[in-house]
């Protein structure tokens, strides 16, 4: 590992490093996992290469659609570059079925399909463990202009479309997903784009005949095979083919 570089941040699942020219950064995947705020951990050996390759296979091709995103390449198994951005201290989450927080919350069976996609917004603060807000509220306390939000809400609907589209043709169903955006500057203006990751961590995939979870709940619920679950889910994509052997081979 190149030990000369600056680390600029350390989160639970990733680390961000300075990248080679101003405004990039270096993204690395963990092998750890977290779930109820850090509450219960692990290290999941390979999960941080898995999660590496789908979040570049889905952030590509966001690309190639016009979601514009932070991504602009790998570098290695573990590492991509991509765009510095000043993050919007939302989780924006999108869903399609009920699962998780909402079916607790609402007392609505996990399974239970929305009659239209529900997008929801959590206030990224660990200390008060994310709480969700509104609309009003991220206007009312400047976490993002009327602008931005409106921006926000039409990239997540066509995130949502897309990789419904995108994981239905390979028989699993897209439940729920979280994401977050940050602004680039150009000169005065900025701009809202897509950062951070999309991968079996942030969504909840669920296969699409048999209904087995497919995502970090099998980490959260202990379901037992988190690996196995996220490395099906790029194989079925066609990504990073030969990966399994090389997982058992052990990845540092
Ligand atoms: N392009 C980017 N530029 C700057 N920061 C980014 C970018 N993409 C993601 N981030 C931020 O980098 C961090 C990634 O690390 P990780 O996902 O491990 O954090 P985390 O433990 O989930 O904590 P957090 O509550 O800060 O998200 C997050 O804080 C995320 O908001
Ligand atoms: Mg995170």
């Amino acid at each position: 590992m190149n030990s000369k570089r600056k680390k600029i941040y350390e989160g639970k699942a990733k680390i961000l490093y300075e990248g080679p020219e101003p405004g990039t950064l270096i993204q690395y995947f963990k092998d750890d996992a977290t779930a109820f705020n850090a509450q219960k951990k692990a290290v999941l050996e390979g999960k941080g290469v898995v999660n590496n390759q789908i979040s570049e296979f889905i952030m590509s091709r966001l690309n190639g659609i016009g979601v514009t995103n932070h991504f602009i390449k790998r570098l290695n198994l573990r590492e991509q570059l991509i765009r510095e951005v000043e993050i919007i201290p939302l989780e924006v989450v999108c869903r399609n079925i009920v699962a998780g927080s909402m079916s607790q919350r609402l007392g609505i069976e996990e399974g239970t399909p929305l009659p239209r996609s529900i997008i929801e917004f959590y206030y990224k603060k660990d200390e008060l463990n994310d709480p969700m807000v509104t609309e009003e509220h991220i206007t009312a306390f400047n976490w993002a202009s009327t602008q931005e939000l409106d921006d926000i809400l039409a990239m997540t609907v066509r995130v949502n479309d897309y990789l419904s589209g995108m994981f239905g043709a390979v028989g699993i169903t897209l439940v729920d997903f979280k994401i977050e955006f940050g602004r680039i500057w150009e000169n005065d203006f900025s701009r809202v784009i897509l950062a951070d990751e999309i991968s079996p961590d942030s969504c909840r995939l669920w296969d699409a005949t048999t209904g087995e979870k497919m995502d970090k709940d099998r980490f959260r619920r202990d379901l037992g095979n988190v690996i196995e679950s996220y490395t099906e889910v790029a194989r079925r994509l066609g990504i990073m083919k030969g990966m399994p052997t090389v997982i058992q081979g052990g990845l540092h």
